[in-house]
């Protein structure tokens, strides 16, 4: 049993969700590295069991939600206090472990980084992964009309019942025909957490003054996008990175996750879990991930046999 050091948390695990970078830190191919052996797990909802010496406003038996980069897919996982944020009255465990990094991403990205307004034409890659169709269920909760794009007909047809009135998809396809048809008037806003060969098309189907935001690469290649593109079409590509939009930006991130923090809590928007999996079956559920067939979150149920 691990315990809580000066400023540390121990919480109780309930519900752990796996998010695209833990399969990139088993890999050993994330952007930091974690001396093995370590316990992977990056996100997790519980309750306080320990608090270390000098922590203040975290007591034992309180629901908290947390992040950490690795440590979360185990029943007991310690933390520093700074990490933890209290889980509202009536969200329940699952879902907030589930909500954490693809809705925050999405939001701030949304909001601060693209500017979406009601109205405008918002185009998501990977709309069925965790980002992706978090950004099509908040690009409708701002008022887009939102074109969901992604490899199969399952995770479209979840992002069409969160919203999209649009979806490609690109298997097979010509995106950047299917686009131009979707979308003659060309789209104000790209949302790409894949990169890949999606990316150019997609940035092709902004019209003039169009803003591209890169989140991630989870096709494992990142795009190389001919710069006379952006000349010719006056597009701005723009980047979110999260740990640095905290630290750049802390009055707008605290704005967007109050904001967010409400939409929860009134019920306007619920992550959706498409698998969950007990804490034995970790290694199935980071290979869902892992393959690109995650629809929506995948969980981990702690407490679950
Ligand atoms: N910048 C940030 O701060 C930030 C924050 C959170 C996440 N991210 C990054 O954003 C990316 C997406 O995260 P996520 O949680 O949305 O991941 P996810 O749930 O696994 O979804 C990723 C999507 O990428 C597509 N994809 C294409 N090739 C793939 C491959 N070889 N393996 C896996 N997926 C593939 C799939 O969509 P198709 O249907 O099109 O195949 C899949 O639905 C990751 O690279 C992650 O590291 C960045």
């Amino acid at each position: 049993m691990p315990t809580a050091g000066a400023g540390e948390v121990r919480v109780g695990v309930r519900a752990a969700a796996v998010n695209f970078p833990d399969v990139l830190l088993v890999a050993a191919q994330y952007q930091v590295t974690v001396p093995t052996p370590f316990v992977p797990g990056s996100e997790f909802a519980g309750v306080v069991e320990e608090v270390g010496d000098g922590v203040v406003g975290v007591a034992p038996g309180d629901r908290v939600v947390g992040t950490a980069i690795a440590g979360a897919f185990a029943e007991q996982v310690v933390v520093p206090a700074a990490s933890l944020q209290p889980v509202p009255d009536g969200v329940d465990l699952r879902h907030a472990a589930a909500f954490g990094v693809a809705h925050r991403t999405a939001y701030h990205v949304l909001r601060s980084v693209a500017r979406l307004e009601p109205g405008e034409e918002l185009v998501v890659l990977g709309a069925g992964g965790g980002v992706g169709l978090a950004s099509v269920q908040l690009g409708v909760l701002l008022g887009a009309t939102v074109t969901a794009v992604a490899s199969s007909q399952d995770k479209l047809d979840v992002a069409a019942s969160y919203g999209a009135s649009r979806t490609i998809a690109h298997r097979g396809a010509d995106l950047r025909q299917a686009l131009r048809e979707q979308l003659p008037g060309g789209a104000d806003v790209v949302v790409d957490p894949v990169g890949g060969a999606l990316a150019e098309p997609a940035l092709r189907s902004l019209h003039w003054g169009g803003r591209f935001v890169t989140v991630g690469y989870a096709s494992g290649e990142i795009p190389r996008i001919p710069l006379n593109l952006v000349l010719l079409k006056g597009v701005q590509i723009l980047g979110f990175q999260f740990r640095d939009f905290v630290e750049h930006l802390p009055d707008e991130y605290r704005r967007n996750e109050d904001e967010l923090t409400q939409l929860l809590v009134e019920g306007r928007v619920l992550p959706h879990i498409g698998a969950a999996f007990p804490l034995t079956e970790v290694v199935a559920a980071l290979q869902l991930v892992a393959t690109g067939q995650a629809v929506g979150k995948v969980v981990l149920d702690v407490t679950a046999a």
